[in-house]
C-alpha cells in the first residue's frame, strides 16, 4: 500500500507517487519524513520492513495496490473536506450552505464514495495476491477451470448495463419532474398550484 521497497529506519509516509517495481522505488510521491514509521510503530526511527525483504514471487502488483490506496484515501479526504466546509458555513451563517461553489463541490464528491469503495476493494483483493489464503494457498492453485464462463459474464454484464440505463432514465425523469426551488417557496407561502 505504501510503496515501501527498502527496509528502512525512519521510513517516510508517501502521498501519491508511482511505484517502479523494476527499480524498486516509488517516484513522484510527496514524502512526509518518518511518517510511515510513526504510523506503523509510533516511533519516528522504527524500522519498516520493505518489499525487498520478500521474494519477488510473493509480492502483489505493487503499483496497482499503491495507486488504488491513494485513490481511496484521496476520496475520503475530499469528502471529509467538503463536509467540513459545509459544517463551517452552516455554523457561521446558521443556514444550510447553498453557494454555487459548495453545491458543485458536493455534486462532485457525492460520486466519490462509490469510487473509494471500488478502490478499497482493489487494495485488498490485489494486495493479497499472489495468495488466496495467505501462506496456505496461491490464487493460481485455487482457480477451477470452468468452460463457457464468458456466457455468464456477457449475460450479467448485459443485465447490469440494462438496469443501469433504466435507473438513469427513471432518475432523469424524476429530476426533470421535480419542482424548482422557487416553486417550493411559493407553495410553502400558500402560493397555490404551480
Ligand atoms: C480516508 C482515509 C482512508 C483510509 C486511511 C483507509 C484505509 C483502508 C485500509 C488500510 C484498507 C485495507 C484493509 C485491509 O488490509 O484489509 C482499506 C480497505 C477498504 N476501504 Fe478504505 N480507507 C479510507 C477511506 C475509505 C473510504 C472513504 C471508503 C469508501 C467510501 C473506503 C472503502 C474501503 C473498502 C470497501 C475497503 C475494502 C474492504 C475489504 O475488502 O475488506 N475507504 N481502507
Amino acid at each position: 500500500m505504501e510503496g515501501q521497497f527498502r527496509t528502512q529506519r525512519g521510513a517516510p509516509l508517501r502521498i501519491g507517487g508511482l511505484p517502479d517495481t523494476k527499480a524498486g522505488v516509488t517516484h513522484y510521491a510527496l514524502e512526509i519524513p518518518k511518517g510511515l514509521s510513526i504510523l506503523a510503530y509510533n516511533r519516528p526511527d522504527a524500522e519498516v520492513l520493505g518489499l525487498e525483504a520478500f521474494p519477488a514471487s510473493d509480492r502483489p502488483p505493487v503499483p496497482v495496490v499503491h495507486v488504488a490506496f491513494q485513490v481511496m484515501v484521496g476520496c475520503g479526504m475530499a469528502m471529509a473536506a467538503v463536509a467540513l466546509w459545509g459544517a463551517v458555513v452552516a455554523w457561521r451563517t446558521r443556514k444550510l450552505p447553498d453557494s454555487k461553489a459548495f453545491l458543485l463541490a458536493l455534486t462532485i464528491v457525492s460520486q466519490l464514495g462509490m469510487v473509494a469503495i471500488v478502490a478499497g476493494w482493489t487494495v485488498t483483493e490485489v494486495g493479497r495476491q499472489p495468495c488466496i489464503v495467505k501462506g496456505v494457498m496461491r490464487t493460481a492453485e485455487a482457480v477451477t477451470p470452468v468452460p463457457g464462463l464468458w456466457i455468464s459474464l456477457v449475460a450479467y454484464s448485459t443485465l447490469y448495463l440494462l438496469l443501469g440505463v433504466v435507473t438513469a432514465t427513471l432518475l432523469g425523469s424524476l429530476f426533470r419532474a421535480s419542482p424548482r426551488p422557487g416553486e417550493i417557496v411559493a407553495d410553502a407561502a400558500g402560493g397555490g398550484a404551480h
